[in-house]
């Protein structure tokens, strides 16, 4: 297994091209499930997570070709042979559930895994079944799958989530885009990937309003023809290296950047000390004098502080003047980088959903090992800040949803590699 070594070096100067978003990728390719004719995306991300969807898709039946080194991905969906998502895949990446929606839209019927207890909680599906039932579904599990069915077709509907999840929002709107009649769909997320999606959609000839907000309106239609999109940019990626020249000093632009992808992210950089600019190109991040502060953290949907920041946010606090209170509220059990962090000398204490830091002097490198996504580049912005070496094991997970991290770090000064395994 490859591993990432990475060696405390001082100040970051220079530019990062961000990438188009997994989260957005990963929702606007079951959209093609939805149509006969051909969807095109740009703007798509290298990541291993993108290839897991593309064998999802392909063992649907559905022709998925990745070109222009996979920054394009060009599908078809006139020729589906199956409607069941396998286990094997649902069970490597949650995001597999999110062709239950357009499976059932289209075909009346659908099987799909239950994805099983996650690494950072347990993640259960209860919120996309309500709102599927809502539509008209009759939806069962059986053997680990829910088999959804929705013999006389799918019917629109008012439905307001108790829970505005991303997810189960991205499946009822991509359900209802082909339902008779009105759906209102209340409560529904408002992040900028489910934006992207119906951007999508509606290019696709999905009638749809509201997103953005936290009421989506969806007028059914017969039928979804084909389209080209561009994948929205990844603000975790960019909120990611947004942290960079903030552990460990210099200025660091980020191409693509917008400041309204990540506006209560960069309010809290602010705080801490860290100035954010918009730019022609991007964003730039450098901080305002010496030390960061010690700043205080809730996660909450969008437009809040994202969780699939708070790791990173994190080693940014080991590192601060004073004492930051760190709140999880969308998962539990997301402080797994908090024990790796400690071996790297942070002052760290987690109650429940709460981790209490304590700034220190110096991170020193250590042998640490990643454990989910998120957490895996928290160590890596940790080791670029830490006295020493530190090697990042169980790197897999990092090429989930970051790529070419050691060049990117590298194009603006980083000491980073990385050591292929057996
Ligand atoms: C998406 C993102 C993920 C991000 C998360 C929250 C993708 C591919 N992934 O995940 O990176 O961390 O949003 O911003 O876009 N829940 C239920 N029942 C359900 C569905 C969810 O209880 O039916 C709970 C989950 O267990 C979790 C919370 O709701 O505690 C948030 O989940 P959700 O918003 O659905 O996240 P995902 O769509 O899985």
């Amino acid at each position: 297994m490859d591993s990432i070594l990475v060696t405390g070096n001082g100040p970051l100067n220079g530019q990062i091209p961000i990438a188009g978003a997994k989260n957005a990728c990963l929702t606007l390719m079951p959209a093609t499930l939805l149509s006969e004719e051909p969807l095109t995306l740009t703007n798509a991300p290298r990541l291993s997570d993108i290839k897991t969807m593309t064998a999802l898709l392909q063992s649907l039946g559905a022709e998925v070709s990745s070109l222009q080194d996979g920054q394009v991905i060009a599908m078809s969906s006139h020729n589906l042979t199956s409607q069941t998502a396998d286990y094997d895949i649902v069970r490597k990446m949650r995001a597999s559930n999110l062709v239950l929606g357009p499976l059932l839209a289209r075909f009346g019927q659908a099987v799909v895994s239950l994805p099983g207890g996650c690494a950072i909680g347990a993640r259960p599906m209860d919120l996309h079944v309500e709102g599927l039932e809502a539509l008209g579904a009759e939806i069962e599990l059986k053997d680990g799958y829910l088999h959804a069915g929705a013999p006389g077709g799918l019917k629109g509907a008012v439905h307001e989530m108790r829970f505005a999840s991303v997810g189960a929002t991205e499946n009822i709107v991509m359900a209802a885009t082909l339902a008779k009649g009105t759906t209102v769909l209340k409560n529904a997320a408002r992040e900028p990937e489910i934006v992207d999606l119906v951007e999508c959609l509606r290019k696709m000839g999905a009638q749809i309003s509201g997103e953005g907000s936290s009421t989506i309106e969806i007028q059914g239609v017969d039928r979804l023809h084909g389209a080209t999109h561009q994948v929205v940019t990844d603000r975790i990626e960019l909120g990611t290296y947004m942290l960079a020249p903030a552990i460990c000093g210099g200025e660091v632009e980020l191409l693509g950047g917008r400041m309204s992808l990540v506006e209560s992210f960069a309010a809290k950089l602010d705080a801490a000390g860290v100035s954010v600019t918009e730019t022609q190109n991007g964003l730039k991040v450098a901080r305002k004098n010496g030390r960061v502060q010690a700043v205080d953290v809730v996660t909450e949907p969008f437009p809040g502080f994202p969780t699939d920041l708070q790791a990173q946010m994190m080693a940014l606090m080991c590192t601060a003047e004073g004492t930051s209170v760190l709140e999880e509220r969308i998962f539990e059990n997301r402080f797994m980088h908090a024990p790796e962090l400690v071996r790297m000398g942070a002052n760290i204490e987690v109650h429940g959903g709460t981790a209490t830091v304590t700034g220190v002097e110096a991170l020193k490198g250590a042998p640490v090992m990643a454990t989910d996504l998120r957490a895996s580049v928290s160590l890596i912005l940790a080791g670029l800040a830490a006295e020493g070496e530190t090697t990042v094991s169980r790197v897999y997970h990092l090429d989930r949803g970051y790529e070419h991290v050691v060049r990117k770090l590298e194009g603006v000064g980083a000491k980073i590699e990385r050591i292929k395994g057996e």
